[in-house]
């Protein structure tokens, strides 16, 4: 992600795109890859991929008492990772690229240059501990990037932002996996190319609604204000409507992190800050638009999450390596609390928060040196970070591909005590 190509013409480069046609694997891949021993202490685990076009993997690191991590263990996916058409980190200009869901202990991820998506099993005991369920399954359209499940966590919908986009939704079956469910594609029919050109024009996020009665993903404008969401009816009996609804507005909104208890969302905005969605006006006032909230200053911001312990969201600014923390207020009004600053240079991308000893921690890719940053959001306004982990190098150590460019996702599990 370049903030500089942001609404200006992006060059294509010939020798990008036939460089990544020419990635066939030259190394088997290794199954499963082990940097350290299991410790009875854990508390849970931080999930994160490497995107790697000679073979994808999903890395568990363990999370500690102390909410430090650990890595533990990397695992081939069966399936290969893709860069989307622009220069630098960031390569899917998306979020949710790994769906954790701790009830029915389950990981889900797509694998960008395989057009198809992975299940694993958590050991709920030492969820670093994966295992793969089935055989990876096509995605339903191309170049897959984010995945979400519903509540009762029986239908996992993923995203597709290449040429052939949209949603495609599945059935989890804990034997076989993701079993497609016929009838359940809905195309968006953006005017992409596989991998996608972005971060203009691109599909960010699959999500459901507060209340699950819409299905939503989130696309960047391709000019000034053509950006939206897609908003699907969810029927009772499980099933879409055939046709989407919009509300526009945002520039380059790349995520959504719903507001709880509200049937509204936040949207990191990589041109302006963040958006709020009210879906309330979908069927009150069906002109309505977001309401874009500038942050000046602000290079890329492309990442969100929510933290119940501060009550705020967290946004990572990639072009200031920081987190800018939100409040939302009951009238659905956005205001900055604070900016947490990560090691100049880090770059900041995906991030999860989960609860450790009953405070609310951040894990925050590190794009640029290959690494998670840990916050301890110690309340609201104030967060430390507390670690660095130089994951990268352990990968690479093992052999195993890891590139500032490619380095993605993040999800938590954290164990039932
Ligand atoms: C953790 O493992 C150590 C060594 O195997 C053992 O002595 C200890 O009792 C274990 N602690 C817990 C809480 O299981
Ligand atoms: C799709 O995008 C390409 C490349 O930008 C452009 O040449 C073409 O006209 C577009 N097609 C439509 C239908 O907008
Ligand atoms: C966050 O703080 C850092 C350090 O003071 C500063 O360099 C950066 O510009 C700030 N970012 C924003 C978006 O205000």
């Amino acid at each position: 992600m370049n903030p500089k190509n942001s609404f200006r013409v992006i060059v294509v480069f010939a020798s990008f795109v036939s460089a990544l046609a020419a990635t066939c694997p030259v190394n088997a891949p290794r199954n499963v890859v082990t940097f350290s021993t299991a410790t009875n202490e854990s508390t849970g685990t931080a999930y994160f991929m490497n995107d790697g076009v000679h073979g994808n993997y999903i890395f568990a690191a363990d999370i500690g008492t102390d909410a430090k991590l650990i890595l533990r263990k990397g695992y081939f996916t069966g399936g290969f990772g893709a860069h989307g058409i622009h220069e630098g980190p960031d390569p899917f200009f998306s979020q949710g690229s790994i769906h954790v869901n701790e009830d029915k202990r389950i990981l889900m991820i797509p694998n960008a240059g395989s057009n198809s998506l992975t299940t694993f099993r958590i050991n709920p005991t030492d969820p670093s501990d994966l295992k793969m369920i089935g055989n990876p399954v096509p995605s339903g359209g191309e170049y897959p990037v984010s995945i979400t499940m519903n509540k009762a966590g029986d239908m996992a919908c993923a995203l597709n932002g290449g040429r052939i986009n949209g949603v495609s939704c599945f059935k989890l079956d804990l034997e076989k996996g993701l079993v497609p469910l016929p009838g359940m594609t809905r195309y968006l029919n953006i005017n992409q190319t596989t991998p996608p050109v972005g971060p203009e024009g691109s599909a960010g996020q699959v999500e459901f609604s507060e209340d699950e009665k819409y299905l939503l993903v989130i696309v960047k404008g391709s000019t000034p204000s053509s950006a939206y969401v897609a908003v699907w009816d969810v029927y009772p009996d499980g099933s879409f409507s055939p046709t989407f609804r919009t509300i526009s507005g945002g520039f380059l909104p790349w995520s959504i992190t719903n507001i709880p208890g509200r049937n509204a969302f936040i949207s990191a905005d990589g041109l302006v800050g963040y958006d709020i969605y009210d879906l309330e006006l979908l069927e009150s006032d069906p002109g309505a638009r977001a309401t874009e909230y500038v942050i000046p200053k602000q290079i890329a911001i492309c990442w969100s999450a929510y933290s119940r312990s501060t009550d705020n969201y967290y946004l990572a600014e990639f072009g200031t390596s920081s987190l800018i923390e939100i409040h939302v207020d009951e009238n659905l009004k956005g205001s900055t609390v604070a900016n947490h600053t990560a090691n100049a240079n880090d770059g900041s991308a995906e991030l999860a928060i989960t609860s450790v000893g009953g405070k609310d921690y951040a894990y925050n890719i590190a794009p640029n040196p290959t690494a998670i940053n840990v916050f301890s959001l110690d309340g609201p306004g104030r967060a430390t970070l507390i670690q660095t982990l130089y994951a990268g190098a352990q990968i690479r150590a093992a052999g195993i591909e890891m590139s500032p460019d490619y380095i993605a996702g993040m999800a938590v599990y954290r164990k039932r005590q």
